[in-house]
């Protein structure tokens, strides 16, 4: 038996739904591969928040520092803000551990169909920057009731932050089609995005075999809504790759399949793996939400302890449940969380 120790924070809404379904998912898929998931249960978020007035304890990073891994649901409530929640779990978990690779993945699954007519078959892969760019701390607001009221928000863009990232879209990108497309704005955004095309491009001059393509960012978004196929390694800074990963997954079908690993790509600290939604408010307490992208999450998360074929059967199983014509509502069907994930253990069990 290969032990590994995951932390797992179910968080807030449906992350305390889609959690749950897909650790038993897991453990079923990983005990046929000789891999013993040691859960560590951490009670955060924003009950944890209303409580003690912080989303973690004090220690809460070098908690989770002792962990082979960190499986995220969401976070984030209606009646607290965003800022206190997000800046007080997720942000310092993606920066203390430099988990400087967003990787979000991008497939037509079976079964699931794009709310395009034609979205041909799509599998790309979104290199999202995850420590720096559009999300800093630095700026403030001033004159506060003021006609002079204002706010400042700094990007910062770093050239160790940008080369380490675009390294690791380029080998991907080798190890794929050859093509890149980094996300740029260098026409409206004057210091920051020159200076990521000219990092990206200086990066790529070591790759001659990976075809590099810059593109406008909001060309790029209304390309990936007609020309998905296209796409295959799309690099990208934080914000423009936050947005351009919702919007490739509900182009697939929902952004309730997509999933996302915060990797350390060096492994000097645990990575994180966790859905690319939110907590969904909305839906939450339904027994709706779908766990796709909670148990792609988590073979990404196998897969990075060194799994790759407990991964790929998880993700086989999950597959032939959306294929059986298991779907929950998001994706036009009328199953439950329970439901679907109770298709997905069966096939897990009944594939000996
Ligand atoms: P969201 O992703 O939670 O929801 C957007 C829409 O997609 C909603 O209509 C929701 O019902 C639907 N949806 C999302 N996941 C689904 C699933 N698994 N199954 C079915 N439908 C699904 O985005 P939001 O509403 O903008 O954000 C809600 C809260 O979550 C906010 O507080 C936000 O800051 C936070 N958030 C947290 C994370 C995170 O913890 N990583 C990520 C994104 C948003
Ligand atoms: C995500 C989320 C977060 C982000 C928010 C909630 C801060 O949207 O993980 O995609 O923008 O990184
Ligand atoms: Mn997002």
């Amino acid at each position: 038996m290969t032990r590994h120790r995951v932390a797992v924070i179910a968080g807030d809404g449906i992350g305390q739904e889609v959690v749950p379904a897909a650790m038993g998912c897991l453990d079923l898929v990983a005990a046929r591969h000789g891999v013993d998931l040691d859960w560590r249960h951490l009670d955060w978020g924003s009950d944890h928040y209303r409580e003690h007035g912080r989303m973690m304890p004090v220690d809460g990073l070098d908690i989770l520092a002792e962990h082979d891994a960190i499986f995220l649901g969401a976070v984030g409530v209606p009646d607290i803000p965003d800022v206190e929640t997000l800046w007080g779990l997720l942000i310092p978990i993606r920066r203390r551990f430099e988990q400087y690779v967003n990787l979000r993945p991008v497939r037509t699954l079976p079964g699931v169909r794009s709310p395009l007519a034609e979205a041909g078959p799509i599998d790309l892969v979104v290199v999202r920057e995850n420590n720096e760019g559009e999300y800093s701390e630095i700026g403030g607001r001033m004159y506060h009731g003021l006609p002079e009221e204002s706010a400042v928000q700094e990007a910062v863009f770093t050239r160790r932050g940008v080369t380490r990232v675009a390294r690791y879209a380029a080998e991907l990108a080798a190890g794929r089609s050859g093509r890149l497309t980094s996300a740029t704005k260098s026409n409206g955004i004057v210091h920051t995005m020159p200076f990521w095309d000219e990092v990206v491009r200086e990066v790529l001059a070591g790759f001659p075999d990976v075809e590099l393509r810059s593109e406008l960012i909001d060309a790029l978004a209304a390309s990936l809504v007609l020309h998905p196929a296209r796409y295959d390694v799309i690099v990208a800074s934080n914000l423009f790759g936050d947005i351009l990963s919702d919007l490739a997954g509900a182009v697939t079908g929902s952004i309730g399949v997509a999933p996302s690993a915060n990797l350390n790509p060096e492994r000097r600290h645990p990575s994180m793996f966790e859905p690319v939604h939110g907590s969904a408010p909305d839906i939450a307490g339904q027994g709706v939400a779908n766990p796709v992208g909670q148990l792609w999450s988590g073979a990404m998360m196998l897969d990075h302890l060194g799994h790759p074929e407990a991964a790929a059967e998880l993700t086989a199983a999950f597959e032939a449940a959306l294929a059986s014509g298991v779907r929950t509502r998001d994706l036009g069907g009328t199953a439950s969380t329970a439901e679907f994930t109770e298709s997905v253990r069966k096939i897990i069990e009944e594939s000996a």
